[in-house]
């Protein structure tokens, strides 16, 4: 019973910090205003990630073009490097290699398509290398 709550408040932890950093964005309060209907809580939310309506992989190719790590249907993989360079992480060679590896995919038919796959590519080494 403890470990359950424990686990839950941990994930809960986990999207409160991962919201509260990304909150101080303004990619994403430019994005809230301009996808309405559509957050960054309510993206992360697990089932939104697993079966996103349109609008949410539109919210987050927004949240992508105003953080310039992409530009129309195009990945600024130095913008990307860059960004994830200037974070702490478990392991900074894997995450360094899954984004040169998810932004060296192909593009998918347009933007919106293209940035969650790139975010579905580096979901799971993102996870693995989070530091709370
Ligand atoms: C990364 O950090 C450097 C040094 O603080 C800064 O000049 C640069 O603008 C940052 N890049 C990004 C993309 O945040
Ligand atoms: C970090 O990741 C790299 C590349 O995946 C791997 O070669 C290395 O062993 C990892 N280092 C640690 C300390 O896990």
């Amino acid at each position: 019973m403890k470990s359950y709550f424990f686990a839950v408040f941990q994930l809960f932890l986990t999207l409160t910090i991962c919201y509260a950093q990304i909150s101080e964005n303004h990619a994403v309060d430019v994005c809230e205003k301009k996808v309405p209907g559509v957050s960054y809580k309510i993206f992360l939310e697990e089932k939104v990630i697993e079966n996103p309506t349109r609008d949410s992989k539109c919210f987050l190719y927004c949240v992508y073009e105003e953080r310039n790590l992409m530009t129309g249907n195009k990945y600024n993989k130095d913008v990307m490097i860059d960004v994830v360079r200037n974070s702490t992480w478990k392991n900074l060679s894997e995450m360094e290699e899954a984004v040169q590896k998810c932004a060296s995919k192909p593009e998918a038919q347009d933007e919106c398509e293209t940035a969650y796959e790139f975010f579905l590519c580096t979901k799971p080494t993102y996870h693995k290398n989070v530091v709370n």
